[in-house]
């Protein structure tokens, strides 16, 4: 690996502990780690032991930059391959959406013409905030890298998302970004998971694909550089790492997920996004009675995120949608990308008796212009890999 220099900010949050063990992660990588700590920052993790382990001196202060043996902010800026915060708060991100510049931290992503990656981190109402959204769609918008955060108990006690990504899960996105393969400098868009569509409080309609698919398709494609934004719904199988995570539950959600990361050179939609939700979705629980009629649930048709995007304005380059299919696979398949608008579709039978939907083995046919091309039954990691590499040569 390529030793990469890192700028890393740290501002204010709980989550600050664990840097120390993210510096000796990157340093044990041979990275070279600049750090920069925010006031707020130092009353979490001591300046001391952060220029210890980075074996850097840390800057805080402006002034820290006036000595003439120092280089200059605008300098400092550009001097590593990327800026990476961690963690950031919902204080720094409102900043960076709106260009605020009045301390060192906030001043160097101001000036920095490298790429940023940041590890959220806050409160999960602080997460939730509208604002909060606003400034992170923004942040998006201006191609810096969201890992996380994560769901789980914060210091405060409660429970969401807002804890920062795990370490490895940050060194997974660094790595990621310094990947070099043919997809490097593109940018791809992975839909996967089942989605969840609300009866009530307590019930949901599903289906049984556990996102394994989807998941390693994300894999393929960033390991061959490629900048990836994956879209998942509430799967069985583990994220990968070093992807930026959109989280979602339902069809609605995804696809404004979709949606709020285009434009992208390639998007593979292998989602199995539930076709309909209930028409409007019970504030309490539906309670049984003893004498009363069963309930009549009452569906709307949900939108088709792969048919939004291959006929969309900022339609990718290739757009790749999934056929699930029971009988009549390739006919099916073959009138389903006309329909949708897509490029090509991987078609795969899901009959009950194949074991495709949750399980680990796939057997698919690729259609495209030319007609259609059955590969051999694969583990699901082969098929990702084979249309990762296909996506690279058609993006070449
Ligand atoms: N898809 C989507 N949004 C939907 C439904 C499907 O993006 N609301 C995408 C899937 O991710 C997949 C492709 O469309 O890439 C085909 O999905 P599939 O479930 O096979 O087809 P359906 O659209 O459900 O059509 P049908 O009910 O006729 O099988």
């Amino acid at each position: 690996m390529d030793a990469k220099t890192i700028i890393l900010i740290i501002s204010g949050g709980i989550a600050a502990v664990k840097i120390p063990e993210l510096i000796r992660r990157l340093r044990d990588q041979g990275r070279s780690v600049i750090p920069v700590m925010t006031k707020a920052a130092h009353e979490f993790v001591t300046p001391l032991s952060v220029s210890a382990l980075a074996e850097h001196r840390v800057y805080t202060d402006l002034f820290d930059l006036t000595d003439e043996a120092e280089m200059g902010h605008i300098e400092l800026s550009r001097s590593a391959d990327i800026v990476l915060v961690a963690p950031g708060t919902a204080n720094l991100v409102a900043k960076m959406a709106h260009g605020f510049a009045d301390d060192l931290a906030s001043t160097l992503l101001l000036a920095t013409d490298t790429p940023v990656i940041i590890a959220p981190s806050m409160n999960v109402r602080m997460w939730e905030h509208p604002t909060t959204c606003r400034n992170l769609a923004q942040l998006r918008a201006d191609g810096v890298r969201v890992i996380g955060p994560n769901k789980g108990v914060m210091a405060c006690g409660e429970f969401g998302y807002g804890r920062m990504a795990e370490v490895t899960e940050i060194l997974g996105a660094v790595d990621g970004f310094f990947k070099v393969g043919p997809l490097q400098g593109k940018h791809a868009l992975v839909t996967s998971g089942p989605t969840h569509e609300p009866i009530d409080p307590v019930r949901y309609i599903a289906n049984r694909s556990s996102g394994a698919q989807g998941t390693a398709i994300a894999a393929a494609l960033r390991d061959l550089g490629a900048r990836v934004s994956f879209v998942t719904g509430p799967a069985d199988v583990a994220s990968p790492s070093g992807v930026e995570i959109h989280r979602v539950q339902t069809a609605v959600e995804m696809l404004q997920a979709v949606r709020s990361i285009l434009p992208v050179d390639v998007a593979v939609c292998a989602a199995a996004v539930a076709d309909w939700r209930m028409a409007s979705a019970h504030d309490q629980k539906m309670k049984k009675t003893t004498s009363g009629p069963l309930p009549n649930l009452e569906f709307a048709e949900n939108p088709d995120i792969l048919a939004d995007l291959s006929k969309g304005v900022h339609r990718p380059r290739l757009v790749v949608g999934f056929a699930a299919e029971t009988e009549y696979v390739i006919k099916n398949a073959t009138a389903k990308r006309l329909r949708k608008g897509c490029d090509w579709i991987v078609a795969n039978d899901v009959s009950s008796d194949t074991g495709v939907m949750g399980g680990q083995k796939n057997t698919v046919t690729l259609i495209d212009d030319n007609g259609a091309e059955a590969w051999d039954e694969m583990p699901k990691e082969g098929v990702a890999k084979r249309l990762a590499l296909r996506i690279a040569q058609d993006l070449k």
